[in-house]
């Protein structure tokens, strides 16, 4: 059995398209059907079921709240639950399939630098540091693993920037937006891809970067990422620093990780643009099933 975790989230959802698509069976839990922070349910699960592989999508992603009000929550779903779904799954011989991000490093890189894949770790915010520790649980627990470490998502499934923008340009003429935080998106349906395929190929176990791809010395900040989702449209989409926008976790102002790593198993990770171009293709086709009639003609 193939478990995915979290399987309502953005990139469970996403996971379980493209699975359906290649007629993949799976389980996809979310926490009605697997609590991760019930060790009980989640070691009842795993030795009823003996999944052979983990797609583990489960995760507390408010990254403010974290700081205060989801504190706890974030430590038990990030950390414990993590640990709970690693030890299980390294009892019954697994593989387990772990996404991470770029918080896990802080704020220490340079504008024009990328985070190398064994960088150094030193978290900023409370949802890094619990990432971190959730890395961490992984590896400890002896499980054949890939983590893969991602940043700034989007995708059709879920509140993402894309959508708060094209939902801020159906009220607003003109949108301010950060400049001065660099880094590249990432279509879930790339990282879905992604997990497959290191699973697919058989990659050397540990950890990688994926985001989508940007051309040889492009800096790609918040601001440029507006500008591209709202071309074609009438808006005037404006860059501001991001004192402009206090939020209470601290963000990185550069989250660009290196894709070296990634490339060398031979995926090929398109760029950004064309990844929201494809995204917003594929969004029409399921919203209005008919194209697809008018397409395969
Ligand atoms: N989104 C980003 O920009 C970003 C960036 C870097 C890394 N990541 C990582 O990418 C992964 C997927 O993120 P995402 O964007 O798909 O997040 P998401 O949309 O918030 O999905 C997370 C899913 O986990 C579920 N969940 C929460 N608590 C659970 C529990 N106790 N047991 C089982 N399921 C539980 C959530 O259910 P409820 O909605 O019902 O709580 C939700 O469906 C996460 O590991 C995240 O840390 C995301």
């Amino acid at each position: 059995m193939i478990l995915i975790t979290g399987g309502n989230g953005q990139l469970g959802t996403e996971l379980r398209h493209l699975l359906d698509e290649r007629g993949v069976e799976y389980f996809a839990a979310d926490v009605r059907e697997l609590d991760i922070t019930d060790k009980v349910a989640v070691d009842s699960f795993f030795d009823k079921n003996k999944p052979e592989l983990v797609y583990h999508c489960a995760a507390y992603t408010a990254v403010d709240k974290a700081e205060d009000e989801g504190k706890t929550l974030n430590e038990l779903i990030n950390v414990d639950g993590t640990r709970y779904v690693s030890e299980a799954a390294a009892r019954v011989g697994a593989t387990l399939v772990y996404i991470s991000t770029d918080y896990v490093f802080g704020d220490r890189l340079p504008v024009g630098g990328e985070w190398a894949v064994g960088a150094p770790k030193a978290p900023e915010s409370e949802y890094g540091r619990t990432k971190h520790l959730g890395e961490e649980a992984v590896k400890a627990s002896g499980v054949k693993h890939y983590v893969i470490r991602t940043a700034w998502v989007f995708g059709a499934y879920g509140p993402n920037f894309v959508f708060a923008m094209k939902k801020l340009a159906e009220t607003h003429p003109e949108l301010t937006v950060v400049a001065d935080q660099h880094g590249r998106p990432t279509w879930t349906r790339t990282l879905a891809e992604f997990m497959v395929y290191l699973v697919d190929t058989n990659q050397a176990q540990g950890l990688y970067h994926l985001t989508n791809d940007a051309a040889e010395g492009e800096d790609v900040t918040w601001f440029d990422f507006a500008k591209e989702i709202l071309k074609d449209t009438e808006t005037i989409v404006k860059p501001v620093d991001s004192s402009q926008f206090p939020a209470k976790a601290k963000r990185p102002f550069n989250s660009t990780m290196s894709l070296e790593k990634a490339k060398a198993t031979g995926f090929e990770i398109i760029s950004w643009q064309k990844a929201l171009k494809e995204m917003e293709a594929l969004g029409d086709r399921r919203e209005n099933p008919d194209k697809i009639k008018g397409e395969s003609k």
